[in-house]
């Protein structure tokens, strides 16, 4: 391999039946050149994108798979945006493939955040019964979680992530770099994933997070790579354990079911879903308290690290009734119980079915008071 390598951590994921790397580094988009080139893939390459990340990558991303793809490359770019996660994409995505001849031997780049991601990786699952694909994200979000762990799907307009499958990547390729363009809302809200990686298995990831917040939030990109790398080490961890959600994989849903049901009341229209786990993870940590897991630190030195990237931490208009049924519909509570991660303390969670109705609105009551 070319220098490239001196500039890189690699993570590998190994399952059974199926390995892949994780890059990470500043500049390494053009490791997809050798990447193609130790894949073999024989057949075109399809590439995956959306219009904004088109703007930017998609010629640094052509440049690379144009150098080895004997048989040339069809590109695809969909609307942006998580209204575009729907099955009608995927089918406008298999016309320009089968139109462009792609066959059982090709691979697909998927370039973009995590939209781009699911809908490329559900694509790839399904297209002539599965085909491999690439990931290539392009937002914190995408790089820390979405892109790892093979879980690809679309939404249905009656729920989030109905249609998916599990299909693993091939290989993923996280560029820092590319983080450039990203708007800043949508930069700032990524960090919510990464401390709650923190939160869920490692004390010294979020005390990081919470020293350095200045520098990350400039997108000091040297800054940046030791929490990537440390995230995606987390996530690698904990889907090589349980790839197919069996048990300790719903750590990663730490503040989700709260964050989910927050976006779900608002309409998705509130808070962009880092925003609403923010305040997810802050309500389960307050829950934590109730069941006398944890003293009041816990959840404040939640408020203290998440307000350093100016995610909420307080939600004075919480509908606590609306919230409370929102979750009972939610597809993880099992039998009717509502089901939550909570910490232990910081660096730990563990998996609680038999939290009283009563602790959950007394925790959620704690977020609408601006003192906390
Ligand atoms: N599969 C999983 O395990 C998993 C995990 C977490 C989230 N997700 C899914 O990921 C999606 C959210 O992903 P997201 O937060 O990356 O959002 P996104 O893919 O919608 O990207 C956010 C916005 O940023 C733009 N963008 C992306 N990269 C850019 C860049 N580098 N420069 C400028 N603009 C850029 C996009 O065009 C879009 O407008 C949701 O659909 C969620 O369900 C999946
Ligand atoms: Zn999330």
């Amino acid at each position: 391999m070319s220098d490239l390598t001196s500039k890189l951590k690699t993570v590998w994921i190994q399952l059974s039946g199926h390995s892949y790397p994780i890059y990470i580094g500043i500049d390494i988009v053009p490791i997809l050149a050798e990447e193609l080139i130790r894949l073999g893939w024989k057949g075109k390459i399809g590439i995956i994108t959306d219009t904004h990340v088109a703007r930017y990558y998609l010629s640094l991303c052509e440049e690379q798979v144009k150098k080895v793809s004997p048989q040339g490359y069809v590109v695809h770019v969909l609307p942006p945006g998580e209204e575009y996660k729907t099955l009608q994409q995927i089918e406008e995505i298999c016309t320009t493939m089968l139109q462009g001849g792609l066959d059982r031997s090709s691979g697909i780049v998927a370039l973009g955040g995590g939209v781009v991601g699911d809908v490329a990786g559900y694509f790839s699952a399904s297209y002539m019964r599965g085909i491999p694909f690439i990931q290539v994200p392009t937002t914190i979000v995408s790089q820390v979680d979405a892109s790892i762990g093979g879980k690809t799907g679309v939404n249905h307009p009656l729920g989030k992530n109905i249609l998916g499958a599990f299909h693993q990547p091939h290989s993923v390729i996280i560029d820092l770099n590319l983080l450039a363009t990203l708007p800043e809302r949508i930069y700032r809200e990524g960090f919510s994933e990464i401390i709650k990686h923190g939160i869920i298995a490692d004390e010294g990831l979020f005390e990081y997070c919470r020293d350095n917040a200045e520098l990350l939030i400039q997108k000091d990109l040297n800054c940046l790579l030791y929490p990537v790398i440390r995230s995606c080490e987390i996530k690698a961890d904990i889907v090589m354990k349980d790839e197919k959600e069996q048990n300790i994989r719903a750590y990663l849903n730490y503040g989700h079911t709260f964050g989910h049901a927050f976006e779900a009341v608002t309409q998705y229209k509130t808070f962009l879903h880092g925003e609403a786990v923010a305040l997810g993870m802050i309500t389960a940590a307050e829950v934590a308290v109730q069941m006398g897991f944890v003293s009041e630190d816990v959840p404040q030195r939640h408020r203290e690290v998440l307000a350093k990237y100016g995610l909420p931490i307080h939600w004075s208009v919480l509908p606590v009734d609306e919230v409370m049924q929102s979750m009972k519909r939610d597809k993880k509570a099992k039998a009717g119980k509502l089901r939550f991660i909570l910490p232990r303390r910081i660096g730990e969670v563990s998996i609680d079915s038999n939290v009283p109705e009563d602790f959950v609105r007394q925790a959620l009551e704690k977020i609408k008071s601006p003192s906390n």
